[in-house]
């Protein structure tokens, strides 16, 4: 599997295009980047466009499926099951642990509720790679100040459904907001004290002196 990140949209998004090196299926991880530098990157590696993931539907990482489904009409649309914003007939749930096909390669879902409460992950096993939206962050993970936002779920799906990856895994992050695009789970774990917590009551600490120092 192949990852292109881009930079840009709301607020130093990230908008990713993974395809399958053998039969060139293609799919945008959140179309949060205008489409025009995207485009251009499908068209000359004779790419086909198929699908598109959505790791939550917060206005930003969403901002641009509409000018995907103009170019692509036939694409689909896929997230968590209850998205909390409507999404049309294209639109195909995934479980937990469900497996998404692109060519060849194989994804997996991961859910991972707090940040906001349809977040998932997308997780390649084969190359190491997970991209996790706004649930981790290089350094942090997302904030949990929406109104569907949950801090226990947020350490539940954090602590027990991704830092027990594969500490080799490489994190491709749905923001810009570290000291590089993207890190393992190793590192994230040994450089972050939002990933050493050894208790929810630790991690809400951590997250309230986070969200401190940001008023401050
Ligand atoms: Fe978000």
């Amino acid at each position: 599997m192949k990852v292109k990140s881009f930079l840009g949209g709301f607020d130093k998004n990230f908008c990713y295009l993974i395809w399958c090196n053998e039969t060139k299926e293609a799919a945008i991880i959140d179309p949060s980047v205008k489409i025009s530098q995207i485009i251009e990157v499908i068209e000359s590696n004779n790419l086909k466009l198929r699908k598109i993931i959505l790791t939550h539907t917060h206005h930003d990482h969403i901002q641009y499926l509409q000018d995907f489904i103009y170019y692509y009409p036939l694409i689909k649309i896929i997230g968590h099951p209850q998205p909390l914003k409507e999404m049309g007939e294209a639109y195909q749930g995934v479980d937990h642990h469900e497996n998404i096909s692109l060519g060849k390669t194989m994804l997996t879902t991961i859910h991972t509720p707090g940040h906001y409460s349809d977040s998932i992950c997308i997780w390649n096993m084969k190359t190491k790679c997970l991209f996790t939206g706004d649930t981790m962050f290089v350094g942090r993970t997302g904030r949990t100040i929406s109104a569907n936002s949950n801090i226990d779920h947020l350490y539940h799906s954090v602590y027990s459904r991704l830092l027990t990856l594969p500490e080799d895994t490489l994190v491709y992050p749905g923001h810009h907001y570290g000291f590089s695009r993207d890190i393992t789970i190793k590192d994230n774990k040994s450089l972050s004290n939002f990933f050493q917590c050894n208790s929810l009551d630790e991690f809400k600490a951590v997250m309230s002196s986070f969200e401190k120092s940001r008023r401050g």
